[in-house]
């Protein structure tokens, strides 16, 4: 008999087409907002789920008697209930690596649409206001031979960081652990502690993973460290930041810009952003573009189907968050 699987929202055709071959299907092309009860049901009589833009907690799990694998289609993994996940004995994997170029190309458009102000100005000129040249018309701050300050060194803080070397950038970071020395000679990058960090950079740029140790890491304190003239971009999660001190620091132009693609309680998120003109908001899409979704895509499959112990890799999901699982070979 096929594995039951759920795809828990619209996706690619051709990634149903793929799984259709190999288990029994309950797709979500109508992109349906399931929520945790709708989700326990749906998952009740599942061996695996494909998890795309949404969330599986312990409520969801409580129902899900029969489910051996879930494979989330991102590399954040703050949307899965992990350890109750393990506790059950189910296999959770995530997408490393194959969204990275993309994610870094995009952190790199904000923090430059931001400290270039070409959001802010394009509104102005669509709104029919441009009259005329000016010396500081939208005159922002410069990329090129400022420093940048990376917080979160992991797999796209380092493609991020190797960009910075095409403009002549200084990069700092800070990680809860230093990189090998060999990635800092290749990055030109110096491992500092935060506070030096958030006073140094004329650009600070968020990547770390969320979690408790990261909730508010940018928190009042740390914002009132920047530079008037520095910018705060944000690709990791929302909650990274405390939003509301920030929000002042730009009302007051205590800082210069911000470039957000990330909010705390997405897709919900403060109305005071929108009174701002010099914050960039983009809803979460650092990750989209259509090769790399699709990447995403086809990894996640192939997680889940070696989980099922189905495919090339059957037994031997390339990415699973709790290995633990696999190795008491409950999944
Ligand atoms: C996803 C992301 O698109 O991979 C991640 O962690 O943030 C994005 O690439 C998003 O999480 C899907 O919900």
């Amino acid at each position: 008999m096929k594995p039951k699987i759920l795809i828990t929202r619209a996706i690619f055709p051709d990634i149903i087409e793929r799984l259709q071959v190999e288990v029994e299907l309950e797709t979500n092309q109508e992109d349906v907002l399931y929520d945790a009860a709708e989700m326990g049901r749906r998952l009740a009589d599942k061996d695996g789920v494909l998890v795309v833009g949404s969330s599986i907690g312990a409520e969801a799990l409580a129902q899900a008697k029969c489910l051996r694998v879930v494979a989330n289609m991102a590399v954040g993994y703050n949307n899965l209930d992990i350890d109750a996940m393990t506790r059950a004995g189910i296999l959770a994997t995530n997408t490393p690596d194959v969204l990275n170029e993309t994610t870094a190309d995009f952190g790199w458009a904000l923090m430059m649409a931001a400290a270039r102000r070409i959001t802010e100005s394009e509104h102005w000129l669509r709104a029919g206001r441009w009259q005329n040249w000016g010396y500081d018309l939208f005159a922002g701050t410069d990329l090129h031979g400022s420093t940048l300050g990376i917080v979160g060194m992991g797999r796209i803080g380092q493609a991020i960081a190797r960009r910075a070397l095409g403009f002549n950038m200084r990069v700092i970071y800070c990680n809860r652990t230093r990189v090998a020395p060999e990635i800092e000679r290749e990055l030109n990058a110096t491992w500092v502690d935060k506070d030096s960090l958030m006073k140094q950079a004329d650009h600070v740029m968020l990547v770390v993973p969320y979690s408790p140790a990261t909730h508010h890491l940018i928190g009042a304190a740390e914002i009132a460290l920047m530079k008037p003239t520095a910018t705060l971009t944000n690709i990791a999660r929302g909650g990274v930041v405390d939003e509301i001190p920030l929000i002042a620091a730009l009302r007051e132009h205590r800082i210069a810009a911000a470039g957000l693609d990330v909010f705390e309680g997405e897709p919900r998120f403060k109305q005071d952003f929108l009174a701002l003109s010099n914050v960039v908001l983009t809803p979460h899409i650092a990750s989209a573009s259509l090769p790399t979704r699709r990447g995403m895509a086809n990894l996640a499959v192939d997680n889940l189907l070696a989980g099922l112990g189905l495919g090339p890799r059957a037994g031997d999901p390339p990415n699973p968050i709790n290995p633990e699982v696999l190795e008491q070979g409950r999944a």
